[in-house]
């Protein structure tokens, strides 16, 4: 098998064929990623929650994405990987350039940022440039303290209105792929149709092109789990079978169901 590429994902979504990303942090998970056959990997920089116990991503630092984006790199050949700008190192399209070259000389294919249309500009700088850009739309947890908590984005008729538009011009600027978080699956489903790059749901129900869980979900590893996440350690009692049920329940379209979804 080649290594995955952005024009492998597109194609997928052109076939209607749903793909696995899973957000991991170092090399043995990333090489049980690749032995999976999961098609992305993300360096999130949800490791300031999962691995270094912070209460939110605000405190991750460019330093700690670089560390973990390499360790990732070593373990894994074949996925594509994605890494995260952390919190305020994408305020101007200039930064953005920066931080972007450090996160893909670390061994990223991509980096990903969250944000709306104020980020049209940063998109078309870097990937005009050569670095492909994931788009982040929905509950973008940099973003935390201006929407008052770990909240469901979207279900109004005036923030679902401006997360559909946010998303066309970050399409038309050029992003390559889009993650949606906590949005209604109804609004998620649009999207995913009126956009020409893939999105990727968590917590976004069952309609978008490929699906994204973080490794310590998907292994039990957290306190209190959010409601559209699954723990598939439990139903298959070691880390590679877990794995596997994951990446076989979305291709089938098992999983997320009703009970993972928000309406
Ligand atoms: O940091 C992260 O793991 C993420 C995913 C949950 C999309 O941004
Ligand atoms: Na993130």
């Amino acid at each position: 098998e080649k290594p995955v590429t952005i024009n492998r994902l597109h194609k997928m979504k052109m076939d209607g064929e749903k793909f696995i990303t899973v957000a991991l942090y170092d090399a043995p998970m990333a090489a049980m990623a690749q032995k999976t056959g999961v098609e992305a990997v993300l360096v999130g920089d949800s490791l300031g929650m999962t691995v270094l116990g912070y209460d939110s991503t605000i405190p991750v630092t460019m330093e700690q994405m670089i560390y973990h984006v390499e360790a990732v790199a070593r373990g894994n050949k074949k996925s594509l990987i994605m890494g995260d700008l952390p919190f305020m190192t994408y305020a101007t399209p200039e930064q953005a350039l920066t931080n972007a070259t450090r996160i893909m000389q670390a061994g990223a294919h991509m980096v990903k940022i969250e944000g709306g249309a104020w980020l049209v500009e940063t998109v078309k700088m870097l990937t005009d440039r050569g670095i492909p850009v994931c788009a982040h739309l929905g509950l973008t947890p940099q973003s935390v303290h201006k929407f008052g908590g770990f909240r469901v984005q979207g279900r109004d008729e005036a923030r679902a209105g401006e997360i559909l538009d946010d998303a066309a011009q970050l399409d038309e600027a050029g992003a390559g792929l889009l993650v949606l978080e906590c949005v209604p699956a109804g609004l998620a489903r649009r999207i995913t149709q009126a956009v020409s790059m893939p999105t990727i749901g968590i917590g976004a129900g069952d309609g978008t092109d490929a699906q994204v869980l973080v490794i310590n979900d998907i292994l039990g590893l957290t306190e209190q789990p959010p409601k559209f996440s699954k723990n598939f350690l439990q139903e298959t009692g070691n880390i590679p079978g877990a794995l596997s049920k994951y990446a076989e329940d979305v291709k089938s379209g098992a999983f997320p169901d009703e009970a993972h979804t928000f309406s």
